[in-house]
């Protein structure tokens, strides 16, 4: 596999549990791109971002993700797997009895990092990434949806991943804010050239930020999909 591919699919078949979610998925993603996957809710999305990221096992088929064979994927290799990835979600799952720097500190810490001096340089560097002042450390609970969404994505950044797995992350915030955030996750696969896969069913992002386009449909995938022609938001 070339060293610009950073994740390879290869007649993967997608399982919750018994239940086969996906059949024969190829995917190819390289270095630096930024590919929405998309599809209506249930049809799969974030069981393949699952079987990317190590929570599901994948059990048929070939898949490579920044450098990890899943198929030989066991518990013990799954932190260094996730050490390569970042992962976004939706709801953000931050720890919430604990301040901005905390949450990140306990990443960096389950990592492996242990020079406090260096821990507090790459919090402060990942915050100016996505534009939250390194200074104000509140809970998360007192931030508002983006602010919680940034030190998400901070959060995602701070192994300097090859790889964002985003699920949704725009699905619970004001379209303002969507933006915004649509904004930095663009602005980083370009600048710091990570690949990103964003799972979303807001059509109005697919027109506004035109991109590589995955479609999951009918237990299937299918690639460079055109934006769907229907009037509603959602797909
Ligand atoms: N933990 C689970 N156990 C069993 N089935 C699940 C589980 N999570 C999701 N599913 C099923 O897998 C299918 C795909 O769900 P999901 O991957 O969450 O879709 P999407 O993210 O596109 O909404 C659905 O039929 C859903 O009911
Ligand atoms: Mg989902």
């Amino acid at each position: 596999m070339p060293e610009s591919t950073i994740l390879n699919l290869v007649n993967a078949d997608i399982y919750q549990g018994k239940s086969q979610i996906l059949n024969n998925v190829n995917l190819k993603i390289d270095k630096g791109e930024f590919v929405y996957l998309i599809g209506k809710t249930g049809s799969g999305k974030s069981s393949l971002l699952k079987t990317l990221y190590g929570e599901l096992p994948l059990k048929e088929g070939e898949g490579t993700v920044v450098g990890f064979d899943l198929r030989k994927m066991d518990w013990k290799k799954i932190p260094f797997l996730r050490r390569k990835m970042g992962i976004v979600f939706q709801d953000f799952k931050l720890l919430t009895d604990r301040n901005v720097y905390e949450n990140l500190e306990f990443v960096l810490k389950a990592t492996g990092w242990d020079d406090s001096k260096k821990i507090k340089a790459r919090i402060e560097e990942v915050l100016d990434l996505v534009h939250l002042p390194a200074k104000s450390y509140k809970k998360t609970y007192e931030m508002s949806g983006g602010e919680q969404q940034r030190v998400d994505i901070a959060r995602a950044l701070l192994n300097n991943p090859e790889l964002i797995l985003a699920d949704e992350p725009t699905g619970n915030l004001d379209p303002e804010t969507t933006d915004m955030i649509m904004q930095l996750l663009i602005s980083i696969s370009k600048d710091m050239n990570t690949s990103i896969l964003m799972a979303t069913h807001d059509y109005r992002l697919l027109q506004q930020y035109p991109s590589r386009i995955v479609r999951v449909e009918d237990n299937s995938v299918s690639d460079n999909a055109v934006i769907p022609q229907q009037h509603t938001t959602t797909i």
